[in-house]
């Protein structure tokens, strides 16, 4: 409610009008109203103020990131439930925008939702691959090149990419990246600028030997890189920058 208090004196200095999506918590425990309660008395505010019309609802499931391997449907289902009853309990015209790489897709086919604003599967990550089985490993499209700069014994490699490469998001197993090229190897643990890599097959790397990387979590990584590669059939063909580096305004 102050957000909207808040608004309503900004549009009024602007002298604009605007549709609004409501946020709404369908467990993840952050933005949004909690309970239907909430919901109808933030409607009301909206719907007596002259320079807001509510549109619709919105909700991010990112809960469904850490729900045990092909149990997100759980999620799905709370989350739809909770949408649906918000929405009717205001007023059933409203459009239902959800949004979560994970459950996206099936969302999208279930009845009353208008849109929906998967982010992370544009490049697609371990959490979407590994972890919830939601695209193929071969639709991964962007990875992490790393040099492995020292072995310390058979067991470990140490990688030149660490948490301001990776990122400090881990898999719910504690993993940050995994080899692309399927071999098990996996990142367990960051330092800012090093991975130490362990798995079965990490003795087969050698220092000075390049593999390509799959983070755990791909938002991140993109944001701390200056540039992304752009490789077809395996020439580089561009280098685009980023444009929203570090940027938090
Ligand atoms: C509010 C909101 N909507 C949509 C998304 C996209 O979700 P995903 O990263 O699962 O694709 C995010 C991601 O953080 C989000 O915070």
């Amino acid at each position: 409610m102050p957000q909207a208090e808040a608004l309503t004196r900004v549009l009024d200095l602007a002298g604009i009008d605007v549709p609004i999506l409501m946020a709404v918590d369908t467990g993840m425990g952050r933005e949004g109203v909690r309970s239907t309660h909430d919901a109808i008395e933030l409607a009301g505010f909206i719907a007596s103020q002259r320079r807001m019309g509510l549109r619709g609802i919105y909700s991010h499931e990112g809960h469904a990131y850490a729900a045990p391997p092909g149990e997100s449907g759980v999620v799905l289902d709370q989350a739809y439930e909770k949408l649906m009853e918000l929405r009717d309990a205001i007023d059933s015209s409203l459009s239902v925008w959800p949004g979560c790489s994970v459950t996206a897709s099936r969302l999208a086919a279930m009845p009353g939702i208008s849109a929906v604003r998967p982010g992370t599967y544009v490049f697609g990550d371990l959490s979407l691959t590994l972890r919830h089985n939601i695209m193929e490993w071969d639709d991964l499209a962007a990875t992490v090149l790393t040099t492995v700069v020292d072995r310390p014994s058979s067991d470990l490699a140490l990688l030149d990419s660490g948490s301001k490469t990776l990122s400090g998001d881990k898999t719910p197993d504690g993993i940050s990246a995994a080899a692309y090229d399927r071999r098990q190897i996996y990142v367990s643990k960051c330092s800012e600028e090093h991975g130490w890599a362990t798995g079965p097959d990490v003795d087969d790397l050698s220092v000075g030997e390049r593999i390509r990387l799959v983070p755990a979590h791909i938002c991140p990584a993109v944001n701390l890189a200056a540039a992304v590669t752009v490789v077809r059939n395996g020439q580089v063909i561009d280098v685009w920058p980023v444009s929203a580096r570090g940027r938090v305004d």
